[in-house]
């Protein structure tokens, strides 16, 4: 596939649409596309290679547009194979040309093809070359994906080559939006390395940026801000969007069951924006996104092995290792003897920075009784309570006072849910008095 995205640069990158599970994991539904970039100056490059599988479909491109003219320099901005494993082949079609990297890639060069390269060219972080009118600098970009990772700047274009960065799922003649499968691409694979792509960002921001070209999906031009302001919003891991995720696993339907409960307490008080996702029936890296997405998240699982159901732990690990932080957590937990999943939870997220517990835990014996559904709504209520900003106080204009006539116990809220039951002595709402 060729694309002109400047006089002087075209698009020769593939796109792959047989690879079953993207860097061995990712579903990729919409496929992939593995992106290089020719730049035609005084002197040829060759932006990064492409995944093994697409070796003659990435030279024709390259030799239909340049003919018998040869390339000068290869250079590798990234060592992951689905950009770096043709190098060599690369050289068999262009054996007088420079390879361009930085010692780091140099050395993965040799780990993974044992051949020595003869030309090569090392450079350090903001060295330039000059191809005639085109000058290139490079901008080492550490950890935005591996530490030998590095953008590279044309001055003359306004154009920044940004490796994996501003990348997404998704292979070119399929449209799809960019929004969804750029985060699910930046949170599953660079998700971890949050400062490491704010100091970019922050490298980034003196530069006068009017194209990028990543290394996969689309040129970005006119999308560029919007680009910027959510790499800002997921490196920084800040809530992006309103709203309550739930994430749960149910191996009998009870722990469901008071899944449904939670959610229709929500709407009850007139909050429906909650998305519910079963863990053992949906796209993982899809609801590890939306955990990131979200400042609100339910836990829901049972107690297994006396640890947590294998869906939910999973789910977990990929949280905590992508540096999972900033949210206000609600846990409803079931086992029928020793629960211990709620305490386990806790534990996994104990490294994580900022998370805020809402009280009470949900603890689920078996099935949800009648203390489960008073729990519940208590825990709707947490959920939907505005967070506070620092230095403001808590409107208690709003909240009434309920009495039980029975026993005294004091409830407060809003307003008393219809379906509450005193947790002292067990009579339904019907019988507490509004007190204020
Ligand atoms: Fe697209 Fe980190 O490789």
């Amino acid at each position: 596939m060729n694309k002109t995205i400047t006089k002087d640069i075209h698009y020769v990158g593939v796109n792959d649409h047989k690879v079953d599970l993207f860097e061995g994991q990712y579903k990729v539904p919409n496929g992939m596309s593995y992106n290089s970039y020719l730049i035609i100056d005084d002197k040829v490059a060759v932006m990064d290679t492409v995944d093994k599988n697409f070796l003659n479909e990435w030279i024709d491109n390259i030799k239909s547009i340049l003919k018998d003219r040869p390339v000068d320099y290869l250079i590798v901005q990234h060592m992951e194979p689905d950009h770096s494993a043709n190098i060599i082949n690369f050289l068999k079609h262009y054996p007088n040309a420079t390879i361009i990297s930085n010692k780091k890639a140099f050395k993965m060069m040799e780990q993974f093809f044992h051949v020595e390269i003869k030309n090569k060219l090392e450079v350090e972080n903001m060295d330039s070359i000059n191809l005639g009118h085109h000058a290139l600098t490079f901008v080492f970009a550490p950890m935005v994906h591996w530490p030998e990772v590095m953008f590279t700047y044309d001055s003359e274009e306004k154009l920044l080559f940004s490796a994996d960065a501003f990348g997404k799922f998704g292979a070119l003649d399929v449209e799809d939006d960019w929004d969804d499968e750029a985060r699910r691409y930046y949170i599953g694979i660079v998700g971890k390395y949050g400062q490491q792509v704010q100091n970019v960002l922050k490298k980034a921001s003196s530069l006068d940026i009017k194209i990028i070209c990543p290394l996969h999906g689309p040129v970005l031009t006119d999308l560029i801000p919007h680009a910027l302001e959510k790499y800002n919003i997921w490196s920084s891991y800040e809530k992006e969007k309103d709203g309550i995720a739930i994430f749960y696993t149910s191996v009998y339907g009870n722990t469901a069951k008071a899944v449904r409960g939670l959610v229709a307490k929500l709407r009850l008080k007139g909050y429906d924006n909650v998305i519910v996702k079963d863990l053992a029936r949906t796209d993982m890296s899809k609801n590890v996104e939306l955990a990131f997405t979200y400042g609100k998240i339910v836990l829901a699982t049972t107690t297994y092995n006396a640890g947590i159901f294998p869906f939910m732990d999973e789910f977990i690990n990929h949280l905590t290792e992508r540096n999972f932080q900033n949210k206000k957590i609600a846990i409803i937990e079931n086992g029928s003897w020793s629960p211990v999943a709620a305490q386990i939870i806790k534990e996994k997220l104990s490294k994580c920075k900022n998370l805020t517990f809402i009280e009470p835990i949900v603890k689920i014996l078996s099935s949800i009784d009648k203390d489960n559904i008073v729990q519940l709504d208590r825990v709707a209520n947490e959920l939907i309570k505005k967070d506070l900003q620092p230095g403001e106080v808590e409107d208690k204009s709003k909240l009434h006072h309920y009495v039980c006539t029975v026993c005294g116990y004091t409830y407060e809220g809003e307003y008393l849910p219809e379906d509450f039951v005193c947790p002292l002595c067990r009579r339904p709402a019907s019988e507490f008095e509004q007190i204020d």
